[in-house]
């Protein structure tokens, strides 16, 4: 990765100077107060009037320093921008989404059935569709998680459902009424693409290689006649499949060893018929990738990719998964409201560690696939955190706050760093569930502070990376250091450059300069995101707390200057 585009990890060399450089400001000051005293040529205590006047010179220098030292933070920070030097395309379907079979997020999420009151188009939820297409959704990761391998396809086709149960998540009645072709139908609904994760736990290679030809042949099958006879009669395409979910832990704890096997056997026989799949637009194949940066995890990349690199023609696969949650210690315990400021640092440091297991796991990936065939699918991530009081604890219930739309763009702008590897990613999970974009109640919908990122965020889908180079500045809470601003360009399929630019600082605001080379900036608008406190959140009640407002920049000197709020996520267009 160029250094050009880690403007994280130069914050850090630039937190360390600017600690440096006070240090250093302090020592010159003793030494001009010493030099005005010429106390260099005065005999030891000669004179204690002197000396006197020394320490309380000394005193009022070191408290103006320490009173001045906001200063230093509030400098302003130069982003510098060649769009000559492109990076990789930043695929949109980093912005995917994840719907498990857990809690609200799929039943009352998405799921409320035609003969319900609340305006729905066979069964799903008008609103959330709508708002769902607003943000662009590329791809969502369907039907688990955990649940994936426990799902049985067959109890979710037809007339003629089957109750069973979801013992991963509260043990409650899976009624299987959304099944396959109503995910289909929602996709359709929203605009988006299939990735659908198969059972490799408590399912057999015969049962989802079923479930693929039922979905995408064009031959007259049996299982095809049946797609029909549900209402599909053209065959459905699959973009993705997910072969196994966490199969390390959840998903029946193997070795990798063991995975490995179940791999090759799922990806010899788990095909795709579509016909308009064949050649392009193929169907990418993911395998069960690590969940950490421990041994366990390295060993489980380096054994799937040297398996990879070692492999018969007789199986294939296109990614690797990864799953990061942001969650400091198990279990979850941090709050998603009413926490303060050591929170907040806590949740973001710990945040941008996705950034150090992007790198691990990339380097591993490099040693077997140097021309990045394979795909890192980061296909869960975000924050997790102790269920909501009052809630099922089993449901996975948070709320979403002003800091959780600032780890969105951090974690995004972490995938764009990575462009060139991350090439899928799906935030856990979309509705009602963990991180989620959209919370409903009955009737009732909000929208999310992390949904307004996804949503300024829209314009970097298929933009092509430009690296920012810039010296991040440090914010500090207590014991934790933090870069102070993040920043991410991109030159959108009609040449226009795109800047997310992030303050992390709660209490101060940042004036930021934009150098722009090979563009001639005539003006810069766009929306800026942030709210009161840290841990403002979006309800039923206020749903615009969190909330944007546009903001423009001025054009000096053919440079572009910006103030940036405190705890803030702003993103900007350049008119040429
Ligand atoms: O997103 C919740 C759960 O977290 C998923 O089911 C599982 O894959 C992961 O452990």
């Amino acid at each position: 990765m160029s250094r050009l585009s880690t403007g994280i990890r130069v914050s850090f060399t630039r937190a360390v100077k600017s600690e440096h450089s006070l240090r250093q400001r302090h020592r010159a000051a003793y030494s001009a107060a010493r030099e005005s005293l010429n106390i260099a040529s005065l005999p030891l205590w000669s004179n204690l009037g002197q000396a006197a006047l020394l320490v309380q010179c000394l005193l009022a220098i070191h408290f103006a320093l320490i009173v001045a030292a906001p200063v230093v933070a509030q400098e302003k920070i130069e982003l510098r921008i060649d769009v000559s030097r492109t990076g990789a395309k930043i695929d949109r379907n980093i912005f995917g989404q994840f719907a498990e079979h857990l809690g609200h997020g799929v039943y009352q999420g998405i799921w409320v059935g035609p003969n319900s009151k609340i305006p729905n188009t066979r069964g799903i939820r008008n609103d959330v569709v709508a708002a769902l297409k607003a943000i662009k959704v590329p791809n969502v990761r369907w039907p688990g998680g955990c649940f994936a391998d426990e799902y049985h396809w067959r109890k979710g086709i037809g007339p003629q459902r089957v109750e069973t149960l979801n013992p991963n998540w509260g043990g409650v009645i899976e009624p299987n009424s959304f099944g396959t072709h109503e995910f289909m139908d929602f996709l359709d609904q929203i605009g988006a693409e299939a990735f659908i994760s198969v059972n490799v736990g408590s399912g057999t290679p015969q049962e989802a290689a079923e479930w693929l030809e039922y979905l995408t042949t064009a031959q007259p099958t049996t299982l095809s006649k049946e797609r029909a006879a549900n209402g599909h009669s053209a065959p459905y395409k699959i973009a993705y499949l997910g072969i196994g979910n966490e199969s390390w832990d959840c998903g029946g704890n193997m070795t990798p060893d063991y995975y490995l096997s179940q791999l090759k056997i799922y990806s010899r026989f788990v095909r795709n018929f579509n016909p308009t799949q064949q050649n392009k637009e193929q169907m990418l194949k993911i395998a069960v990738g690590p969940g950490g940066g421990e041994a366990r995890w390295t060993e489980w990349t380096e054994s799937v990719m040297k398996a990879w690199q070692n492999r018969q023609w007789s199986w294939d696969m296109n990614g690797l998964s990864m799953h990061n949650y942001t969650v400091v210690r198990w279990p979850p315990a941090f709050k998603s409201v009413g926490f303060g400021e050591t929170e907040y640092s806590q949740i973001l440091k710990s945040t941008l560690e996705m950034d150090n297991l992007i790198s691990k796991h990339s380097a591993i990936m490099d040693k077997y696939d140097p021309e990045k065939r394979i795909a890192l699918a980061v296909d869960e991530w975000g924050a997790w955190y102790a269920p909501l009081p009052g809630s099922n604890p089993g449901f996975l219930v948070q709320q979403n706050s002003l800091r959780d739309a600032i780890l969105a763009a951090l974690n995004l702008n972490v995938f764009a760093r990575h462009a060139d590897r991350v090439r899928i990613a799906n935030i856990a999970q979309m509705i009602n569930v963990l991180q989620a974009m959209i919370m409903t109640d009955k009737g009732q919908m909000v929208l999310t502070p992390t949904y307004r990122v996804f949503k300024m965020y829209a314009p970097f889908q298929d933009s092509t990376f430009v690296p920012v180079t810039f010296n991040a500045g440090s914010y500090t809470h207590g014991d934790i250091t933090l870069p102070r601003l993040d920043a991410i360009a991109g030159k959108d399929t009609a040449g226009k450059l795109w800047l997310g630019i992030t303050n992390v600082d709660p209490n101060q605001p940042v004036e930021v300069e934009i150098s722009l080379t090979g563009i001639n900036a005539k003006s810069a608008t766009g929306e800026t995101l942030t709210a009161p406190k840290v841990d403002s959140v979006n309800t039923f009640n206020s749903p615009n707390t969190v909330t944007t407002k546009s903001v423009s920049a001025k054009v000096q000197g053919g440079k572009l200057a910006l103030r940036l709020e405190p705890k803030s996520v702003t993103v900007i267009s350049v008119e040429q």
